[in-house]
């Protein structure tokens, strides 16, 4: 195979209770990509369709992921790289880390699958870096493995896939202002007190129980965030309204999708979370901002070829 076609999902971050740690694909939206071999060494970029972002490969995530792949890689040739770009930078959804994503995955087929998943969540989490200055892996690994992915360890690097609950489907609403992670990751604090951590983990184990065991309502008590929540929304037009009305609508919980300004829901069921995306849209309505909103059951593949 001399080039491929990549679709790469849109992601949620933290979901809640799991700030760095946790994180969930969607299915309804999401980049393409072409990756190409090439005889010349390195990796160029030659076009970028939707957004305005840098054709350098040394300053664009995808490329800069890529050359993390290229080292480790027995291969002597090049790689060249479209991009068709969905997904809004600083939108909160993975847009760095579909890219990220996206590049090693489609490179990786390319050259026969040498690298395990876990290595490419390595190479992807090099671009998130570039992009928000840690290298983080909560939107890269569910971006890679599909469905609902912990981050058990950083150092060492250890990613469990979590089940996901047949019947679950994400809302997601993204007011048209840009919130780049680097900068909403500055606000927060960098030390929590033991009262908070409690609380905190007592969810995170809760969510991950009730994802296994498809127990709802275990999902629903558990998705608080008692940390980050509490901070970045001052960030967020709208943003305690817009949980009412996910409440409102039916909604097992929601909250802050990655480092924001899209604000998540989950539900039991497409019904109920296109009903809760018809109530989060009236806050933004309301309020007078503009708005996007995606309906979408979760993603279970990750990266996909779509030619
Ligand atoms: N965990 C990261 C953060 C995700 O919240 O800063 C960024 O999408």
């Amino acid at each position: 195979m001399e080039e491929i076609k990549v679709f790469c999902p849109a992601t949620i971050a933290n979901v809640s209770c799991g700030f760095d740690v946790l994180g969930l694909a969607l299915d309804s939206v999401g980049d393409e990509m072409v990756i190409r071999k090439t005889k010349e060494k390195g990796i160029r970029i030659t076009k970028i369709l939707g957004q305005n972002l840098p054709l350098d490969a040394e300053k664009n995530v995808a490329g800069v992921a890529g050359f993390a792949l290229l080292a480790q890689a027995d291969y002597n040739g090049g790689f060249e790289i479209e991009i068709d770009k969905i997904i809004k930078p600083g939108s909160g959804i993975g847009s760095s880390a579909a890219s990220s994503a996206g590049a090693v995955w489609g490179m990786n087929q390319l050259l026969g699958n040498p690298f395990s998943e876990l290595e490419l969540v390595a190479f992807a989490m090099q671009g998130e870096k570039l992009a928000s200055l840690v290298a983080h892996a909560d939107n890269v690994a569910p971006a890679l493995f599909g469905g609902f992915t912990l981050v058990r360890s950083y150092d060492p690097l250890d990613v469990v896939a979590v089940h996901t609950p047949k019947e679950l489907f994400a809302t997601v609403i993204h007011p048209q202002i840009e919130v780049k992670t680097a900068d909403s990751r500055k606000v927060l604090k960098t030390s929590i007190s033991l009262q908070d951590g409690i609380k905190q983990w007592g969810n995170l184990g809760g969510l991950i129980t009730g994802l296994f065991t498809e127990d709802y309502d275990l999902i629903s008590r558990s998705l608080q965030d008692h940390i980050v929540e509490p901070i970045r929304s001052i960030l967020i037009p709208g943003f305690n309204d817009v949980k009412k009305a996910a409440q409102a609508g039916g909604a097992l919980g929601s909250g802050i999708s990655g480092s924001g300004p899209s604000i998540f829901a989950l539900s039991k069921g497409e019904e109920t979370a296109l009903e809760v995306g018809k109530s989060m849209k009236e806050v933004y309505k309301k309020i007078g901002i503009d708005f996007e909103v995606h309906v979408s059951k979760i993603n279970t593949q990750g990266c996909k070829k779509i030619s």
